[in-house]
């Protein structure tokens, strides 16, 4: 199956995106990942990103395009995918019906997690990810057994950047001018499911799994 989440800064894309790929046994793609290993790794194109990702803008269409063609390219998305943080533009979304029409597949299901922007202020400055494996957390949500350290990997936590509360609400500027439109982008398609995403983490997961499984 080949899904899209889609929704605000903070909405869960990510972790959702984690449990429906390893339940549908298919790649978590997602954008920010991808640029946040080009930062940590020094890449030329991490360089580049960071530039846009510490303002919370987004970074220019052609690179994130050509990225994401790459990926999709490989071998693990022929079965499918669970796109995470891609399209975030209009442009981004009729790049990615060309390059899937050119494989003479398509998107099975956009889902938009529905989020308010309180909630996800008070998501995103409690976000704590690890510098080791990537691992998300939250202080109060999803708080890691000990303090600042990862469960998984024994990894340290952070506090990423662009989650500082001035940078999360010019994130959410960008998503009202940039990415709202994508709802009725794919409304008017037909692939479009909207998720209330203010549950707790394993609610909203069923929700997707039993309107994913509709289609
Ligand atoms: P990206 O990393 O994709 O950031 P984002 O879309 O702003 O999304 P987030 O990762 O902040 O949030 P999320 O929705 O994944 O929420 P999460 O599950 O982590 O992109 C970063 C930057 O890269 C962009 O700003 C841009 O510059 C650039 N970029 C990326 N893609 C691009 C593109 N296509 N085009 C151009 N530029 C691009 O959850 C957040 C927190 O809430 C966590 O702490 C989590 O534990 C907690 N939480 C999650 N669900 C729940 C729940 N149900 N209840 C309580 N807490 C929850």
């Amino acid at each position: 199956m080949r899904i899209v989440l889609l929704g605000p800064p903070g909405a869960g894309k990510g972790t959702q995106a984690e449990r429906v790929a390893a339940r549908l046994e298919v790649p978590h793609i997602s954008t920010g990942d991808i640029f946040r290993q080009a930062v940590s790794q020094g890449m030329p194109l991490g360089l580049k990103a960071k530039e846009y990702m510490d303002k919370g803008l987004l970074v220019p269409d052609e690179i994130v395009i050509a990225i994401v063609e790459e990926r999709l390219r490989q071998n693990d998305a022929s079965t499918g995918f669970v796109l995470d943080g891609y399209p975030r533009t209009v442009g981004q979304a009729i790049a990615l019906d060309l390059a899937l029409g050119k494989m003479g597949i398509g998107i099975d299901a956009v889902v938009n997690l529905d989020v308010p922007d309180d909630i996800i202020i008070e998501r995103l400055t409690g976000r704590r990810v690890c510098r080791s494996c990537g691992s998300n957390y939250h202080v109060r949500f999803d708080p890691p057994r000990e303090e600042g350290t990862c469960d998984k990997c024994g990894g340290a936590l952070y506090q990423r950047d662009d989650d500082k509360e001035e940078t999360v609400r010019r994130r959410l500027e960008v998503y009202k001018e940039q990415t709202e439109p994508l709802i009725e982008y794919y409304r008017e398609k037909g692939t479009l499911v909207s998720v209330d995403g203010t549950g707790g983490m394993q609610e909203v997961f069923e929700d997707i799994l039993r309107l994913v499984g509709r289609r």
